[in-house]
């Protein structure tokens, strides 16, 4: 099948490219390496993916129409999988109009495309920050999802209702995959289990919020790739899934996690909630374990000490 995959060159679009490959699809990435984090890394990811075969590369602003319908016209992707996004809450609270530019209006623009191509299946990378600060645990997809508190949050879920006007207008099959705290190998430096990482083995102090009791459902990125070619390959109508653990980790003890993954002791300065960031994440997964066999393997004790070696092997690389 023919692949069109946004935001392939960032930390889960390039595991997917890579699981694409693998599994002898046709792959093209856009990505236009924008500079919300190193390019570099983007570019180093991409080197990995084409250890695993050949791939169509373009570095495209998503904005740009009139580029992607090109691409289309030249390649006739089969399925899209979005996944282009300025991620992040806090930075979201900075500069909310163009979260909104690149996460909804470039949503927007690329859903009209597909539904001229009469693309066949639509996957949307969305969030678990739709469900705000919700008191219902576990959050279920049904759940309301109309007071968010981070403009992030407000474009992902913006993301997901034009999804829904493209289904319902133009029968586009779409399948929105709320992701939980994903990390694992090159997972973006500035989320929190790369940085905590990165500060504490340079022996400097970490901030941390909520006084360290906030809870984040933390999914491996191999977790997560299963259930996305698991929903890639069930176009049906309109879904939307939870993808997460569905295990709740305090801060503290995922402080203690990397610490002990590290060898080395935390300066911690604690420091109350920040505007934006929700104090619990708990994802129900029941829906996607029953539609797409989803079932995550790796828990937090697996999960980080692999990212933690990962992270060295990383240092080594570079020093040398
Ligand atoms: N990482 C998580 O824990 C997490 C959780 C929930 C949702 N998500 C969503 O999953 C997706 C991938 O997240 P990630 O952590 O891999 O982020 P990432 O920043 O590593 O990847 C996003 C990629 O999109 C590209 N991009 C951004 N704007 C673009 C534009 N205008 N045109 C073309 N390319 C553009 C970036 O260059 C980057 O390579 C995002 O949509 C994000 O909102 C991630």
């Amino acid at each position: 099948m023919k692949i069109l995959l946004t935001g392939g060159a960032g930390f889960i679009g390039s595991h997917l490219a890579e699981r694409l490959l693998e599994r002898g699809e046709s792959v093209v990435i856009l990505d236009d390496f924008n500079s919300f984090y190193d390019p570099e890394i983007k570019m180093k990811n991409v080197q990995r993916i084409r250890e695993k075969g050949e791939f169509i590369l373009c570095r495209e602003d998503l904005l740009n129409s009139k580029v992607i319908r090109e691409i289309f016209d030249k390649h006739q992707p089969e399925a899209v999988i979005h996944l282009a996004a300025y991620a992040g809450v806090r930075p979201s609270l900075e500069n909310p109009g163009f979260y909104c530019e690149v996460n909804v209006t470039g949503t927007a623009r690329l859903l009209e495309i597909c539904k001229d191509h009469g693309v066949g299946h639509f996957v949307f990378g969305s969030s678990s920050s739709v469900y705000g600060v919700s008191s219902r645990l576990p959050f279920g997809e049904d759940d309301p999802v109309d007071q968010p508190i981070s403009p992030y949050a407000a474009t992902k879920r913006a993301g997901e209702l034009l999804c829904s006007v493209y289904h319902q207008n133009y029968s586009l099959p779409v399948t929105c995959l709320r992701f939980f705290t994903v990390y694992g190998p090159r997972q973006r430096p500035e989320m929190a289990i790369h940085k905590f990482t990165r500060q504490i083995q340079r022996g400097q102090e970490i901030e941390v919020y909520h006084e360290g009791r906030s809870e984040r459902d933390y999914t491996y990125v191999d977790d997560i790739m299963q259930g996305v070619l698991a929903a890639l390959d069930r176009p049906s109508g309109f879904n939307i899934f939870n993808l997460g653990n569905s295990r709740t980790v305090v801060l503290q003890d995922l402080i203690g996690l990397i610490e002990r993954a590290l060898g080395k002791e935390a300066k911690i300065r604690l420091l109350p909630g920040q505007p934006g960031d929700v104090p619990v994440t708990f994802a129900d997964i029941s829906r996607a374990e029953e539609a797409l066999d989803y079932s995550p393997v790796t828990s937090i004790e697996q999960g980080v000490p692999r990212f933690v070696d990962w992270y060295l092997k990383e240092m080594e690389e570079t020093k040398s």
